[in-house]
């Protein structure tokens, strides 16, 4: 197990003070905070090797070349996948399933197929579907979550039959916490039993959850580096190499061929086919660094440090917080990820998200992409409190203090007259 308050050392933006108080991060579903490894891989490639990739016989670019090379091995690694060529890099986990969506979609999607997806999808992972289903005259069936927050088996078993041609699946949910692995290792065995494919949303799980591609049994997985300690601009789909194969090009253009005459092309090997343009070599670099942090604190740590924060957490809220506040998702932490949405009864997500942060307490606040979810919860939204790798119980303790006394400002705060100096006394 790793001492989180020795990784805290890494992350100098955390000794940061707002409004007076130390900076208590718990965004982290949205994006994490970056280790001072990873910055330091960046800027030694641009101080040290910067050069454009595979175009180059000088020295800097084949430096270059290598390092960009390297960063998809590490990344395979990080993912069990069998060959780093399985590896794509793209801007984000939305372009990476929209890459799905719009390749291997586009070909074998055609009218009256279905498309299974859940209720409890990110936008990233039902908008693609959605559009495609349009464009091919296909339809999108939705699988529901239970009242607590699961996903079961037994949902997709009524859905999935001839007429699927993908089921596209959180792996955890970003609002519920709701990690869903196991269902979907057994869905992904009934979809192939009907010759569709499993595209699965790796956001929320490949940063918090050891991930084996082998063993999930899914034919796609999209994630994104800067939710996994990594730079904003870079994110991974995996695909089976088979699949892959047979697809062309997301985005044509330089890169992606091997050879083009004024009638044909030669599409490029995998992954550069999917690889369009000049890509972000330093966004690589300091993936692999983010990949390469994360494997020495040991991903099976990881999770265990989650689970003890969401443990503790749920326990600190029913000492402290009782029926004032509403929590969504499954109630075991060994069911659910570092992520914990809730409301407090009589206050709007936003009023509470609002007064956390005057006490320096970063959440999230709203539908968090994932507003057919909400809508299924009957609410308008909700406040996100996430959890990583440099989070401390003494920062739980200070969410529920902080939300002991919006509770006891609960009359001001729904007419407006909180300020800064209300909330924190000062
Ligand atoms: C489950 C899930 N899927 C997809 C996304 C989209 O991520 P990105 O904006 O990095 O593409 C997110 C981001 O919050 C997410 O939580």
């Amino acid at each position: 197990m790793f001492d989180p308050y020795e990784v805290r050392k890494d992350f100098p933006i955390l000794n940061r003070t707002i409004r007076g108080r130390r900076l208590v991060y718990l965004d982290n579903a949205a994006t994490t905070q970056k280790p001072r490894q990873v910055v330091a891989a960046i800027a030694k490639y641009y101080l040290w090797h910067n050069a454009n990739v595979h175009r180059g016989l000088h020295t800097l670019s084949q430096e270059a070349s290598q390092m960009y090379e390297e960063a998809h091995e590490h990344v395979a690694k990080f993912i069990n996948a069998r060959s780093w060529d399985e590896v794509v890099f793209t801007y984000n986990v939305t372009e990476a399933l929209n890459l799905v969506a719009f390749t291997w979609g586009m070909v074998n999607v055609n009218p009256g197929d279905e498309i299974v997806t859940t209720v409890m999808e990110h936008h990233s992972n039902m908008l693609p579907w959605r559009r495609l289903a349009r464009l091919r005259g296909a339809k999108v069936v939705h699988v529901d979550v239970t009242d607590s927050g699961e996903l079961l088996y037994e949902e997709f078993e009524k859905v999935v039959n001839r007429r699927t041609r993908v089921v596209a699946v959180t792996l955890m949910s970003n609002v519920l916490g709701t990690i869903t692995a196991d269902v979907v290792k057994r869905v992904a065995r009934l979809a192939h039993e009907y010759g569709a494919i499993v595209v699965a949303d790796g956001a929320q799980y490949v940063p918090h959850v050891p991930t084996d591609v082998r063993d999930l049994g899914v034919d796609f997985l999209g994630f994104s580096g800067h939710k996994m300690l990594g730079p904003m601009g870079i994110g991974v789909l995996w695909g089976r190499r088979e699949i892959l194969e047979e697809l062309e090009p997301f985005k044509s253009g330089g890169d992606t061929i091997k050879d083009v005459t004024l009638e044909s092309v030669v599409w490029h090997d995998l992954p550069w086919r999917f690889e369009a343009g000049t890509p972000n070599v330093g966004g690589a670099v300091g993936l692999r660094a983010a990949v390469e942090y994360l494997t020495r604190l040991g991903m099976d740590a990881v999770r265990d440090h989650e689970r003890e924060l969401v443990r503790y957490t749920f326990k600190r809220f029913n000492e402290e917080l009782g029926d004032e506040v509403e929590v969504y998702g499954p109630k075991d932490p060994e069911v659910r990820g570092g992520v914990v949405a809730f409301n407090v009864r009589g206050l709007s997500h936003h009023a509470v998200g609002m007064a956390l942060d005057m006490f320096g307490i970063a959440v999230r606040t709203g539908k968090h992409c994932a507003h057919p979810l909400h809508y299924r919860l009957g609410v308008e939204g909700s406040v996100r409190a996430s959890y990583y790798v440099y989070n401390v119980k003494e920062e739980v303790d200070e969410l529920v203090a902080s939300l002991r006394t919006i509770i006891s400002l609960k009359d001001k705060l729904q007419t407006g007259e909180v300020d800064e100096r209300v909330c924190t006394g000062t």
